[in-house]
């Protein structure tokens, strides 16, 4: 039997933590099954290292749905999440809906992930929640409105910008996520949300006190040429890789082989 969304609350209560990883394909589902995820989660992140755009809006619905696709197959009995891309669900209810629909229908995939928790937001989610779709909350630095934030910055540093994101884990709660990301947020701000919540709050960049942690995994492989300053690189992929790669082109090159 697959993970199931309300083992997480559970989880919460017995201080157990939770560690969610991404996957972009076959290969990297593989790797954090394998390494023990608790979560595996299709992110729209991957437009920027894996597909090579600068921010994660361009990525389609049908594109997230094909790498879902590869993951959901490597993923047996972990819980898969997809990310709505920018634009497939912010639209009506109705967007939401069948955006969220055709991920579970397309790919296996058993929840859904979308950003943002003010009021018209609240309310998609709600309405998913309410046809059966499990929904993962992401509030704090949500990279779909990178522009109206004007860069990739830690959000709710003043008084009411924190107000305003406690307000929404909160609204987000009642609508029925099952969990939600706290990205790039002071510790105590995270602290304080995770205090009030019921549901895990799975953090990134956002201090020590969450119920689990999220890392994107090109990140925590150190395979991309560039990172974001809160993400820990476990290894150097990257590095290790060009070196291997270079030895077999001189190889060649020397006619060794
Ligand atoms: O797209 C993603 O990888 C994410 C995580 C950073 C939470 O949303």
């Amino acid at each position: 039997m697959i993970v199931n969304v309300h083992q997480f609350v559970q989880w919460k209560e017995e201080g157990t933590a939770i560690a969610v990883l991404t996957a972009w394909d076959y290969l990297s589902a593989q790797m954090v099954n394998a390494g023990g995820a608790d979560i595996v989660l299709v992110g729209d992140s991957m437009a920027m290292p894996v597909i090579g755009h600068e921010t994660t809006l361009p990525i389609t619905l049908d594109e997230m749905i094909y790498h879902a696709k590869m993951v959901r197959r490597a993923i047996k009995n972990t819980l898969v999440v997809v990310d709505l891309p920018f634009l497939s669900y912010q639209t009506s209810l109705e967007a939401a809906l069948m955006s969220a629909g055709r991920v579970l229908k397309e790919t296996g995939a058993q929840a859904v992930k979308m950003e943002g928790g003010h009021a018209s937001m609240v309310e998609k989610i709600a309405a998913t929640v309410q046809v059966g779709i499990p929904v993962m909350g992401h509030v704090g630095l949500t990279p779909q409105s990178v522009y109206q934030f004007g860069s990739f910055r830690k959000q709710g540093k003043s008084d009411e910008d924190a107000k305003r994101i406690l307000g929404e884990a909160i609204a987000l709660e009642k609508a029925g996520v099952f969990a939600i990301v706290l990205e790039h947020i002071p510790a105590d701000l995270a602290h304080k949300i995770s205090q009030r919540m019921t549901i895990p709050t799975i953090g990134i960049g956002a201090g020590p006190d969450c119920d689990g942690q999220v890392l994107v995994t090109s990140d925590l492989l150190g395979l991309s040429d560039w990172q974001p300053p809160f993400a820990k690189p476990y290894v150097n992929l990257r590095e290790q890789g060009i070196t291997a790669i270079q030895q077999f082109c001189e190889n060649v090159h020397g006619h060794k082989f």
